[in-house]
This record gives C-alpha cells, structure tokens and sequence, in this order.
C-alpha cells in the first residue's frame, strides 16, 4: 500500500482525491455513513447478478464516494461479515471503480492491557492475521500476512483519533491460540474484515486507510457477543462522526498531504 508512483522513477502528477471506496462488514455500521453522505442505492449493480453485495455512491466535497457492503447471506439472512466477503466484495469494486483510496470502516474489539475503551476510535498503522497458522518455513509469515497500512500522520494528528495495530480473523470469540498470535502482532484492536481489505487493495496498489471502533472489551470478563450488542448502535455513531472527519480532511487534498 505504498502510495502510486512510489518506487518507480515514472513522476506521476497528484491531484487531489477525487474518488473513494468505503467498505464496510455491517448494515447497521454502513447506513449512518449513507445518510451522513446522502448516498443512493445503485440499482444497476455494479456486481454479478445474484450477489448479495450493495453499492451505495453519490458526491460530497467534490469527492465520488462509493460505499459498498457484502449484503446478507443469501440463505440466512444475517451480515456476510468475514474476511471471504470482504476480499470478494473489495476486489469486485476496486474492479469496477478504479478509487483513489479505500477505508474500511468497522467495529472491533479492543484490549484495555494496551489502552483501548468502548468508543474509542483508531486509525490502524498496520494489519495482520491471526487465526491462519501454518507452521511451514515462510508459509508462516504469509498466513500472518502483516502489512502496513497507508500512512496519513496529517490526517492522525488533525483528527482525534488514537493509533494502534489491527489483528484480524474469521472469529468473534478468542481462542488461546488467536489471543497469542493477536499479542504477537502488537495488536490494540481485532475486527474480522481489515487484513482480508489490505491484502485486495494491496494487490492492485490501492491505497488503504483501516478506521475501527471499539464495541467491546476483549480482555475483560463481559461475554464479547453481549457486548458487541449492546453497544453496536451507540459506537456506530462514533464510527459514523469519525469517518466523516475524514472524509472532510481528505476533500481537496493529494494523497502525499495525508
Ligand atoms: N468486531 C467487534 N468486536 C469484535 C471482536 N471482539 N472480534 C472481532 N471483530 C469484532
């Protein structure tokens, strides 16, 4: 997730940001972000027939926003949350819409050992892995699949927003295993989407901004899905507040002044 041009002698002009792609897991994470921007449903989808992705876009700030979530399981009704989804969905819109940058906005659990609270916001510095253990010579290092996220330290410091690391995996709960891994990947908050969006956008050089926040208290006593629960809706809104500060900071804006 360098940023264009990045490594290359080929001089690329910047201008500013002028399309974004939102990514996020949940309906109840994802609708205050629509409202907030007054983005419309795409009913000419820009996915397959019969995929449960949607596509939210509409201009704020002289800034296209494409907003997508993976919809809910064509059988079950619930959330497509999950790192398979996520991939998918991320790799059809990078696809279909060519965006200047990507944030996946969620909700995560966080540690209070390393300083996290319940609404609290973070601006992810890097992402990993931590429920794909492969015990092979460099296949280990593939399965935690850490990568940096891209660096906006304007953006941190003009924003209220704290820093830490995000550890993903297919699981809400934590087994001994998942928590040993989260602690060595120096992680501060745990979702179940960021590295799978990190690893698309990676791919294809899309840069990728990681805003998470705290729903619950993975170190504590409290059952996590309860906590989750209860504090899905409130936390939304500081996800919601967040993402729009962004966005407000990104208008008019290079990618290199982030
Ligand atoms: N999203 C919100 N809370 C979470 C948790 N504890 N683990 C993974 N994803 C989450």
């Amino acid at each position: 997730m360098a940023p264009h041009g990045e490594g290359s002698d080929a001089q690329i002009e910047e201008h500013p940001v002028s399309s974004i792609l939102i990514v996020i897991a949940m309906q109840t994470e994802a609708l205050p972000v629509v409202n907030k921007f007054q983005l419309v449903e795409n009913p000419h989808t820009l996915f397959p027939e019969g995929v449960p992705w949607v596509h939210y876009h509409g201009t704020y700030k002289d800034i296209v926003i494409n907003l997508v979530w993976p919809g809910k399981d064509l059988t079950l009704g619930v959330d497509s949350i999950g790192t398979v989804s996520a991939s998918l969905v991320t790799y059809a819109s990078i696809q279909a819409l060519q965006p200047d940058l990507i944030i996946n906005a969620g909700t995560a659990g966080g540690f209070k050992a390393r300083g996290a609270g319940i609404g609290d916001v973070y601006l992810v510095s890097h992402v990993a892995f931590h429920d794909r253990r492969i015990p092979i010579p460099v296949f280990d290092i593939y399965g935690v699949g850490l990568r940096q996220t891209f660096s906006t330290p304007n953006l941190l410091k003009a924003l209220n927003l704290k820093a830490g690391k995000l550890s993903t995996g297919d699981s809400l709960d934590m087994t001994p295993q998942d928590e040993a891994t989260i602690t060595a990947n120096d992680a501060t908050v745990k979702d179940m989407e960021g590295a799978a969006v990190a690893y698309v956008a990676d791919l294809f050089k899309v840069p990728a901004i990681f805003v998470k926040a705290v729903t619950d208290i993975v170190d504590s006593e409290k059952p996590t899905a309860e906590e989750f629960l209860q504090n899905l809706a409130a936390v939304t809104a500081a996800l919601d507040e967040a993402v729009t500060q962004i966005v407000d900071f990104i208008s008019g804006k290079c990618l290199s002044e982030l």
